[in-house]
């Protein structure tokens, strides 16, 4: 059986990094549901679609605005501030990791689509989206760990009252000017 997602009840993040870090968990699960997805050979079809379902909402709509989040938001405040030669280094592989990501998630995407309207085709999956989607999982569970040690820890040091409340509202105006589909594929924050 695969085990979904489903929504949890979840405690308002506190601040920013808690916002964040919120994200990873969500990524960290979804992540984990597509690795799943993979051996769910017998599963009941409505569970091989839901699934699908699931991955293509949250990949094809929230993950991006996470991206933005840290590429467009995020990377060019702590470019305002004296880093350190690890933390700089830590910037430019976050961005260029993302693009890479992003190149799985566009083998993965097609094959997501079509399980979510026929979850009868998941014997017919091109060869090579068992390793894209353990690919995936390892790519993002270093990313993830790589953020969390080095960049989250610097904006943290980063962070004043004004900083933190410049950053939540861009983070906040990115979700209000997307689709619907945000908020089915994730909440709060994304
Ligand atoms: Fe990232
Ligand atoms: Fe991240």
């Amino acid at each position: 059986m695969i085990t979904t997602i489903r929504k949890r009840r979840e405690e308002p993040p506190a601040d920013v990094i808690d916002l964040l870090f919120a994200c990873h968990e969500r990524i960290r699960r979804l992540s984990r549901l597509a690795q799943r997805l993979t051996g769910a050979h017998g599963s009941p079809l409505g569970e091989v679609q839901e699934a699908a379902g699931s991955l293509l909402r949250y990949f094809r709509h929230a993950l991006p605005l996470h991206v933005a989040d840290e590429d467009l938001t995020i990377r060019p405040r702590l470019h305002e501030i004296e880093l350190d030669a690890e933390v700089r280094d830590a910037l430019e592989r976050m961005s260029s990791e993302h693009v890479s990501i992003d190149g799985l998630l566009a083998s993965l995407m097609p094959c997501w689509e079509r399980l979510a309207s026929d979850g009868s085709l998941l014997g017919e999956m091109p060869q090579g989206w068992v390793e894209d989607s353990r690919m995936l999982r390892e790519q993002l569970d270093s990313h993830l760990a790589m953020e969390e040690e080095t960049i989250f820890p610097a904006l943290r040091r980063y962070l004043s009252a004004d900083s933190e409340w410049v950053i939540w509202r861009e983070i906040r105006e990115r979700r209000s000017k997307s689709s619907n589909e945000v908020q089915l594929a994730d909440e709060p924050g994304t």
